[in-house]
Protein backbone atom coordinates (compact mmCIF):
# COMPACT_ATOMS: atom_id res chain seq x y z
CA UNK A 1 0.00 0.00 0.00
CA UNK A 2 0.88 3.68 -0.18
CA UNK A 3 1.17 6.08 2.63
CA UNK A 4 1.49 9.48 2.93
CA UNK A 5 2.80 11.18 6.17
CA UNK A 6 2.15 14.46 6.84
CA UNK A 7 4.41 16.67 8.58
CA UNK A 8 8.34 17.58 8.26
CA UNK A 9 9.76 17.35 12.16
CA UNK A 10 12.26 15.07 14.10
CA UNK A 11 8.37 12.98 14.69
CA UNK A 12 7.99 12.65 11.31
CA UNK A 13 11.47 11.41 10.37
CA UNK A 14 11.08 8.91 12.63
CA UNK A 15 7.38 7.57 11.39
CA UNK A 16 8.28 7.09 7.93
CA UNK A 17 11.94 5.23 9.65
CA UNK A 18 9.57 3.20 10.95
CA UNK A 19 6.91 2.75 8.34
CA UNK A 20 9.26 2.38 5.76
CA UNK A 21 10.37 -0.80 7.36
CA UNK A 22 7.10 -2.24 7.16
CA UNK A 23 6.70 -5.19 3.91
CA UNK A 24 3.14 -3.77 3.70
CA UNK A 25 4.33 -0.08 2.60
CA UNK A 26 5.28 0.02 -1.24
CA UNK A 27 5.39 3.98 -1.63
CA UNK A 28 5.78 6.16 1.01
CA UNK A 29 5.35 10.19 0.46
CA UNK A 30 6.19 12.40 3.03
CA UNK A 31 4.48 16.12 2.99
CA UNK A 32 6.74 17.97 3.18
CA UNK A 33 9.56 16.22 4.77
CA UNK A 34 13.09 17.93 4.97
CA UNK A 35 16.57 16.68 3.80
CA UNK A 36 16.13 13.33 5.89
CA UNK A 37 13.14 11.85 5.15
CA UNK A 38 14.47 11.58 1.30
CA UNK A 39 15.64 8.19 2.46
CA UNK A 40 12.78 6.82 3.55
CA UNK A 41 10.27 7.57 1.08
CA UNK A 42 9.72 10.70 -1.59
CA UNK A 43 8.93 14.31 0.30
CA UNK A 44 6.32 16.29 -1.80
CA UNK A 45 5.85 20.35 -1.09
CA UNK A 46 2.86 20.47 0.31
CA UNK A 47 1.81 22.53 3.69
CA UNK A 48 0.30 19.88 6.40
CA UNK A 49 -2.54 22.57 5.91
CA UNK A 50 -3.16 22.39 2.19
CA UNK A 51 -5.99 19.59 1.94
CA UNK A 52 -6.30 20.72 -1.89
CA UNK A 53 -2.71 20.37 -2.59
CA UNK A 54 -3.35 17.32 -0.02
CA UNK A 55 -6.13 15.86 -1.77
CA UNK A 56 -4.21 16.19 -5.03
CA UNK A 57 -1.09 14.37 -4.01
CA UNK A 58 -3.89 12.27 -2.79
CA UNK A 59 -5.41 11.20 -6.09
CA UNK A 60 -2.26 11.13 -7.98
CA UNK A 61 -0.06 8.61 -5.81
CA UNK A 62 -2.67 6.44 -5.15
CA UNK A 63 -2.53 6.76 -1.57
CA UNK A 64 -4.26 3.80 0.62
CA UNK A 65 -3.21 5.58 4.09
CA UNK A 66 -3.20 8.93 5.65
CA UNK A 67 -0.99 9.33 9.03
CA UNK A 68 -1.03 13.12 10.28
CA UNK A 69 2.31 13.96 12.70
CA UNK A 70 1.17 17.77 13.74
CA UNK A 71 -1.61 18.87 15.57
CA UNK A 72 -2.36 21.79 13.73
CA UNK A 73 -4.21 19.99 10.55
CA UNK A 74 -6.47 17.86 12.92
CA UNK A 75 -7.31 21.11 14.62
CA UNK A 76 -8.36 22.35 11.38
CA UNK A 77 -10.38 18.92 10.14
CA UNK A 78 -8.04 17.37 7.69
CA UNK A 79 -9.64 13.67 8.96
CA UNK A 80 -13.31 15.65 8.87
CA UNK A 81 -12.23 17.07 5.44
CA UNK A 82 -11.49 13.82 3.58
CA UNK A 83 -14.67 12.30 4.84
CA UNK A 84 -16.65 15.06 3.34
CA UNK A 85 -15.17 14.29 0.06
CA UNK A 86 -16.43 11.58 -2.40
CA UNK A 87 -13.08 10.77 -3.75
CA UNK A 88 -11.48 10.57 -0.45
CA UNK A 89 -13.62 9.18 2.22
CA UNK A 90 -12.82 5.59 1.48
CA UNK A 91 -9.08 6.49 2.41
CA UNK A 92 -8.29 6.34 6.09
CA UNK A 93 -7.13 8.71 8.34
CA UNK A 94 -4.77 7.73 11.20
CA UNK A 95 -5.15 11.47 13.81
CA UNK A 96 -8.38 12.11 15.24
CA UNK A 97 -11.59 14.26 13.77
CA UNK A 98 -12.03 17.65 14.75
CA UNK A 99 -14.04 17.15 17.02
CA UNK A 100 -12.00 14.85 19.07
CA UNK A 101 -8.67 17.42 18.19
CA UNK A 102 -10.43 19.21 20.60
CA UNK A 103 -9.14 17.52 23.51
CA UNK A 104 -5.59 19.52 21.96
CA UNK A 105 -7.10 22.70 20.66
CA UNK A 106 -8.91 23.49 23.63
CA UNK A 107 -7.79 23.91 27.14
CA UNK A 108 -11.35 24.18 28.35
CA UNK A 109 -12.77 21.38 26.16
CA UNK A 110 -10.41 18.89 27.57
CA UNK A 111 -10.71 20.18 31.35
CA UNK A 112 -14.72 19.91 31.03
CA UNK A 113 -14.37 16.46 29.09
CA UNK A 114 -11.69 14.78 32.53
CA UNK A 115 -14.12 16.52 35.05
CA UNK A 116 -17.24 14.99 33.36
CA UNK A 117 -15.17 11.57 33.22
CA UNK A 118 -13.87 11.75 36.40
CA UNK A 119 -9.93 11.95 35.21
CA UNK A 120 -7.74 13.37 37.91
CA UNK A 121 -6.42 16.81 36.82
CA UNK A 122 -5.68 20.01 38.73
CA UNK A 123 -8.77 22.08 39.85
CA UNK A 124 -9.46 25.05 37.72
CA UNK A 125 -11.94 27.99 36.20
CA UNK A 126 -11.96 28.93 32.60
CA UNK A 127 -12.71 32.97 32.10
CA UNK A 128 -13.19 35.10 29.02
CA UNK A 129 -13.07 38.61 28.62
CA UNK A 130 -16.57 39.08 30.15
CA UNK A 131 -15.70 37.67 33.27
CA UNK A 132 -12.48 39.09 33.75
CA UNK A 133 -13.18 40.82 36.84
CA UNK A 134 -14.49 37.55 38.29
CA UNK A 135 -11.22 35.75 37.33
CA UNK A 136 -8.73 38.66 38.83
CA UNK A 137 -10.60 37.57 41.90
CA UNK A 138 -10.61 34.46 41.61
CA UNK A 139 -6.54 34.60 41.40
CA UNK A 140 -6.57 36.13 45.14
CA UNK A 141 -8.13 33.08 46.35
CA UNK A 142 -6.26 30.71 44.31
CA UNK A 143 -2.97 29.09 46.02
CA UNK A 144 0.64 30.03 44.43
CA UNK A 145 1.86 29.27 42.01
CA UNK A 146 -0.74 29.22 39.36
CA UNK A 147 -1.02 28.58 35.83
CA UNK A 148 -2.82 30.18 33.10
CA UNK A 149 -3.47 28.48 29.83
CA UNK A 150 -4.68 29.69 26.63
CA UNK A 151 -7.63 27.71 25.36
CA UNK A 152 -6.51 27.59 21.77
CA UNK A 153 -3.32 26.76 19.84
CA UNK A 154 -0.77 28.53 20.81
CA UNK A 155 2.65 27.49 18.92
CA UNK A 156 3.46 26.05 22.50
CA UNK A 157 3.46 29.04 24.06
CA UNK A 158 0.03 29.62 26.09
CA UNK A 159 1.07 28.28 29.52
CA UNK A 160 2.03 30.92 32.03
CA UNK A 161 3.28 29.75 35.05
CA UNK A 162 2.87 32.81 37.88
CA UNK A 163 4.77 33.11 41.14
CA UNK A 164 2.87 36.27 42.73
CA UNK A 165 -0.09 36.97 42.15
CA UNK A 166 0.21 39.97 40.86
CA UNK A 167 1.92 38.79 37.58
CA UNK A 168 -1.00 36.42 37.52
CA UNK A 169 -3.28 38.90 37.52
CA UNK A 170 -1.35 41.40 34.53
CA UNK A 171 -0.92 38.24 32.29
CA UNK A 172 -4.70 37.33 32.97
CA UNK A 173 -5.46 40.89 31.81
CA UNK A 174 -3.29 40.75 28.89
CA UNK A 175 -4.64 37.34 28.03
CA UNK A 176 -8.19 38.27 27.99
CA UNK A 177 -8.51 42.15 27.56
CA UNK A 178 -5.31 42.56 25.23
CA UNK A 179 -5.22 39.61 23.27
CA UNK A 180 -1.57 38.19 24.10
CA UNK A 181 -1.97 35.08 22.32
CA UNK A 182 -4.91 36.89 19.79
CA UNK A 183 -7.95 34.51 19.45
CA UNK A 184 -5.80 31.58 21.62
CA UNK A 185 -5.91 33.79 24.60
CA UNK A 186 -9.95 34.78 24.04
CA UNK A 187 -10.24 31.94 26.72
CA UNK A 188 -8.72 31.37 29.71
CA UNK A 189 -7.81 28.29 31.54
CA UNK A 190 -6.60 28.91 35.09
CA UNK A 191 -5.66 25.70 37.22
CA UNK A 192 -4.03 24.58 40.52
CA UNK A 193 0.37 23.98 40.05
CA UNK A 194 0.95 20.41 40.00
CA UNK A 195 4.10 19.05 41.71
CA UNK A 196 6.01 15.99 40.66
CA UNK A 197 7.86 14.94 37.81
CA UNK A 198 6.34 15.12 34.43
CA UNK A 199 6.17 12.11 31.89
CA UNK A 200 3.93 11.33 28.14
CA UNK A 201 2.44 8.57 27.80
CA UNK A 202 1.00 7.58 23.97
CA UNK A 203 -2.24 5.62 23.60
CA UNK A 204 -3.74 4.46 19.86
CA UNK A 205 -6.82 4.05 19.34
CA UNK A 206 -9.55 2.92 16.99
CA UNK A 207 -11.94 4.67 18.59
CA UNK A 208 -12.91 1.78 20.67
CA UNK A 209 -10.13 -1.00 21.30
CA UNK A 210 -6.07 0.97 22.02
CA UNK A 211 -2.81 0.24 22.89
CA UNK A 212 -0.57 1.84 25.32
CA UNK A 213 2.68 2.78 23.32
CA UNK A 214 5.77 2.95 25.37
CA UNK A 215 6.00 6.16 27.67
CA UNK A 216 8.76 8.79 27.60
CA UNK A 217 9.92 11.34 29.25
CA UNK A 218 10.82 14.66 27.63
CA UNK A 219 13.08 17.50 28.49
CA UNK A 220 11.53 20.74 27.62
CA UNK A 221 13.97 23.25 28.87
CA UNK A 222 17.02 24.78 26.83
CA UNK A 223 19.38 24.24 30.08
CA UNK A 224 21.38 21.98 31.55
CA UNK A 225 19.95 20.57 34.75
CA UNK A 226 16.61 21.78 33.14
CA UNK A 227 17.18 25.46 33.65
CA UNK A 228 16.37 28.47 31.09
CA UNK A 229 13.32 28.99 28.66
CA UNK A 230 11.05 26.25 27.58
CA UNK A 231 11.72 24.77 24.01
CA UNK A 232 9.58 22.45 21.84
CA UNK A 233 11.73 19.63 23.32
CA UNK A 234 15.26 18.89 24.18
CA UNK A 235 15.58 15.22 23.97
CA UNK A 236 14.01 12.14 25.26
CA UNK A 237 14.07 8.78 27.36
CA UNK A 238 12.03 5.55 26.74
CA UNK A 239 11.52 3.85 29.13
CA UNK A 240 10.75 6.03 31.99
CA UNK A 241 12.46 4.21 35.27
CA UNK A 242 9.88 5.89 37.52
CA UNK A 243 6.83 4.80 35.34
CA UNK A 244 6.85 1.46 37.13
CA UNK A 245 4.32 -1.46 36.87
CA UNK A 246 2.31 0.21 39.61
CA UNK A 247 2.24 3.72 38.39
CA UNK A 248 1.30 2.39 34.74
CA UNK A 249 -1.53 0.37 36.10
CA UNK A 250 -3.02 3.57 38.05
CA UNK A 251 -2.61 5.18 34.70
CA UNK A 252 -4.51 2.79 32.40
CA UNK A 253 -7.28 2.52 34.53
CA UNK A 254 -7.77 6.38 36.19
CA UNK A 255 -6.86 7.73 33.28
CA UNK A 256 -6.79 5.57 29.76
CA UNK A 257 -9.56 3.85 30.08
CA UNK A 258 -12.00 6.55 31.23
CA UNK A 259 -10.45 8.70 28.18
CA UNK A 260 -11.39 6.18 25.87
CA UNK A 261 -14.82 4.90 27.31
CA UNK A 262 -15.09 8.85 27.80
CA UNK A 263 -15.07 9.87 23.91
CA UNK A 264 -17.14 6.99 23.48
CA UNK A 265 -20.18 7.90 25.45
CA UNK A 266 -19.50 11.45 24.59
CA UNK A 267 -19.91 9.79 20.80
CA UNK A 268 -17.35 11.19 20.00
CA UNK A 269 -15.21 9.43 16.85
CA UNK A 270 -11.29 8.96 17.55
CA UNK A 271 -9.03 7.16 15.62
CA UNK A 272 -5.00 8.04 15.94
CA UNK A 273 -3.07 9.02 18.80
CA UNK A 274 -3.66 10.48 22.48
CA UNK A 275 -0.96 11.46 23.90
CA UNK A 276 -1.20 12.05 27.79
CA UNK A 277 1.26 14.53 29.79
CA UNK A 278 0.67 13.30 33.12
CA UNK A 279 2.29 14.52 36.29
CA UNK A 280 3.67 11.84 38.64
CA UNK A 281 2.91 13.18 41.82
CA UNK A 282 4.06 11.08 44.85
CA UNK A 283 3.31 8.07 42.87
CA UNK A 284 -0.12 9.38 41.42
CA UNK A 285 -0.97 10.15 37.99
CA UNK A 286 -2.66 13.57 37.05
CA UNK A 287 -3.30 14.86 33.46
CA UNK A 288 -1.21 18.03 32.65
CA UNK A 289 -2.99 18.15 28.94
CA UNK A 290 -3.77 16.19 26.22
CA UNK A 291 -2.30 16.23 22.73
CA UNK A 292 -4.31 14.56 19.49
CA UNK A 293 -1.24 13.53 18.32
CA UNK A 294 2.32 12.09 18.87
CA UNK A 295 4.75 13.80 21.01
CA UNK A 296 7.81 15.51 19.55
CA UNK A 297 10.90 14.18 20.40
CA UNK A 298 8.90 11.28 22.30
CA UNK A 299 8.55 9.58 19.11
CA UNK A 300 11.68 9.37 17.85
CA UNK A 301 12.43 6.92 21.01
CA UNK A 302 9.15 5.64 20.87
CA UNK A 303 9.43 4.39 17.41
CA UNK A 304 12.81 2.52 17.97
CA UNK A 305 11.27 0.09 20.97
CA UNK A 306 8.93 -0.74 18.98
CA UNK A 307 9.42 -4.67 17.20
CA UNK A 308 6.22 -5.03 15.90
CA UNK A 309 4.73 -3.97 12.70
CA UNK A 310 3.65 -0.48 12.73
CA UNK A 311 1.74 -0.40 9.54
CA UNK A 312 -0.19 -3.06 10.54
CA UNK A 313 -0.90 -1.16 13.84
CA UNK A 314 -1.96 1.77 11.68
CA UNK A 315 -4.40 -0.32 10.01
CA UNK A 316 -5.87 -2.02 13.02
CA UNK A 317 -6.72 1.50 14.19
CA UNK A 318 -8.04 2.84 10.31
CA UNK A 319 -10.24 -0.64 9.90
CA UNK A 320 -11.68 -0.77 13.39
CA UNK A 321 -9.30 -3.78 14.40
CA UNK A 322 -6.77 -2.51 16.77
CA UNK A 323 -7.15 -5.56 19.08
CA UNK A 324 -6.83 -8.36 16.69
CA UNK A 325 -3.11 -6.21 15.92
CA UNK A 326 0.21 -7.16 17.56
CA UNK A 327 2.45 -4.65 19.60
CA UNK A 328 5.33 -6.28 20.62
CA UNK A 329 7.63 -3.39 22.76
CA UNK A 330 11.67 -3.67 23.21
CA UNK A 331 12.88 -3.68 26.78
CA UNK A 332 15.88 -2.07 25.75
CA UNK A 333 16.17 1.80 26.39
CA UNK A 334 15.60 4.11 23.62
CA UNK A 335 17.44 7.89 24.33
CA UNK A 336 17.21 10.61 22.01
CA UNK A 337 19.26 13.53 22.00
CA UNK A 338 17.80 16.75 19.83
CA UNK A 339 20.15 19.18 18.29
CA UNK A 340 19.44 22.59 17.83
CA UNK A 341 20.13 25.66 16.02
CA UNK A 342 22.25 28.66 18.10
CA UNK A 343 19.80 31.24 19.78
CA UNK A 344 17.40 28.83 20.00
CA UNK A 345 14.47 28.88 21.10
CA UNK A 346 14.54 32.43 20.15
CA UNK A 347 15.80 34.02 17.26
CA UNK A 348 17.72 31.33 16.18
CA UNK A 349 20.67 30.62 13.32
CA UNK A 350 19.64 29.35 9.80
CA UNK A 351 20.85 28.02 6.57
CA UNK A 352 24.23 26.49 8.32
CA UNK A 353 26.28 23.41 6.67
CA UNK A 354 25.63 20.39 8.53
CA UNK A 355 28.78 17.74 8.53
CA UNK A 356 29.71 15.17 10.61
CA UNK A 357 26.70 13.07 10.28
CA UNK A 358 28.82 9.93 8.64
CA UNK A 359 30.85 9.57 11.47
CA UNK A 360 27.76 8.96 14.12
CA UNK A 361 28.15 5.21 15.01
CA UNK A 362 25.34 3.66 17.33
CA UNK A 363 22.14 6.04 16.25
CA UNK A 364 19.92 7.35 13.93
CA UNK A 365 19.95 10.84 12.72
CA UNK A 366 16.31 11.76 12.55
CA UNK A 367 16.13 15.32 10.82
CA UNK A 368 14.02 18.16 11.63
CA UNK A 369 14.34 21.61 11.09
CA UNK A 370 16.91 20.38 7.95
CA UNK A 371 16.82 21.20 3.80
CA UNK A 372 19.11 20.45 1.09
CA UNK A 373 20.94 23.27 -0.62
CA UNK A 374 22.48 21.72 -3.86
CA UNK A 375 24.80 19.03 -2.32
CA UNK A 376 24.70 20.16 0.74
CA UNK A 377 22.61 19.94 4.43
CA UNK A 378 21.60 23.22 5.82
CA UNK A 379 20.15 23.78 9.03
CA UNK A 380 16.08 25.59 8.60
CA UNK A 381 14.85 24.88 12.14
CA UNK A 382 14.81 25.41 15.56
CA UNK A 383 15.56 21.69 16.19
CA UNK A 384 17.60 20.21 13.86
CA UNK A 385 18.21 16.92 14.42
CA UNK A 386 17.18 14.64 17.01
CA UNK A 387 20.01 11.88 17.91
CA UNK A 388 18.51 8.65 18.72
CA UNK A 389 19.87 5.49 20.31
CA UNK A 390 19.07 2.35 21.40
CA UNK A 391 20.94 0.08 24.23
CA UNK A 392 20.37 -2.32 26.75
CA UNK A 393 20.30 -0.29 29.47
CA UNK A 394 19.90 3.87 30.37
CA UNK A 395 23.68 4.60 30.89
CA UNK A 396 24.63 3.54 27.71
CA UNK A 397 21.86 5.17 25.33
CA UNK A 398 22.31 7.93 27.33
CA UNK A 399 26.38 8.08 26.58
CA UNK A 400 25.61 7.14 22.88
CA UNK A 401 23.43 9.35 21.98
CA UNK A 402 25.23 11.95 23.59
CA UNK A 403 29.05 10.95 22.11
CA UNK A 404 27.13 10.52 18.68
CA UNK A 405 25.31 13.87 18.64
CA UNK A 406 28.66 15.55 19.47
CA UNK A 407 30.03 14.01 16.17
CA UNK A 408 27.86 16.51 14.16
CA UNK A 409 28.75 19.93 13.30
CA UNK A 410 27.13 22.99 12.17
CA UNK A 411 27.42 26.64 12.99
CA UNK A 412 25.92 27.95 16.38
CA UNK A 413 24.87 23.98 17.26
CA UNK A 414 24.25 23.16 20.94
CA UNK A 415 22.72 19.96 22.54
CA UNK A 416 22.08 19.41 26.13
CA UNK A 417 24.55 16.71 27.44
CA UNK A 418 22.30 15.70 30.71
CA UNK A 419 19.55 14.00 29.01
CA UNK A 420 18.35 11.42 31.28
CA UNK A 421 21.31 11.86 33.79
CA UNK A 422 18.59 12.63 36.64
CA UNK A 423 17.17 9.67 36.27
CA UNK A 424 20.15 7.06 36.59
P1 LIG B 1 1.16 22.37 28.21
O1 LIG B 1 1.27 23.36 27.09
O2 LIG B 1 -0.22 22.15 28.74
O3 LIG B 1 1.95 21.13 27.91
O4 LIG B 1 1.98 22.99 29.42
C1 LIG B 1 3.34 23.25 29.28
C2 LIG B 1 4.06 22.83 30.52
O5 LIG B 1 3.61 23.62 31.62
C3 LIG B 1 3.82 21.41 30.95
O6 LIG B 1 4.63 20.50 30.27
C4 LIG B 1 4.16 21.48 32.41
O7 LIG B 1 5.55 21.47 32.60
C5 LIG B 1 3.66 22.85 32.80
N1 LIG B 1 2.32 22.77 33.40
C6 LIG B 1 1.14 22.85 32.77
N2 LIG B 1 0.12 22.72 33.63
C7 LIG B 1 0.68 22.58 34.86
C8 LIG B 1 0.15 22.41 36.18
N3 LIG B 1 -1.16 22.40 36.42
N4 LIG B 1 1.01 22.30 37.18
C9 LIG B 1 2.35 22.32 36.95
N5 LIG B 1 2.91 22.48 35.76
C10 LIG B 1 2.09 22.60 34.71
N1 LIG C 1 7.33 16.93 23.44
C1 LIG C 1 6.13 17.59 23.71
C2 LIG C 1 5.24 17.77 22.57
O1 LIG C 1 5.40 17.18 21.52
O2 LIG C 1 4.28 18.53 22.70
Amino acid sequence: MNILILGSGGRESAFAWKVAQSPKCEKLFIAPGNAGTTQYGTNVNIKVTDFEGIKALVLKEGIDLVLVGPEEPLVKGVHDFFLADEQLKNIPVVGPQQEGAQLEGSKDFSKVFMEKHNIPTAAYKTFTKDTLEDGLSYLATAGLPVVLKADGLAAGKGVLICLTLEEAQAELKAMLADAKFGEASSRVVVEQFLTGIELSVFVMTDGNSYKVLPEAKDYKRIGEGDTGLNTGGMGSISPVPFADAAFMQKVEERVIIPTVEGLKKDGIPYKGFIFIGLMNSSGEPWVIEYNCRMGDPETESVMRRIDSDFVDLLLGVAEGNLDTKELIISPKTAATVVMVAGGYPGEYLKNKVITGTENVRDSIVFHAGTAMDGEDVITTGGRVLAITTVQDNMFSALQQATADASRIYYDGMYFRKDIGFDLL
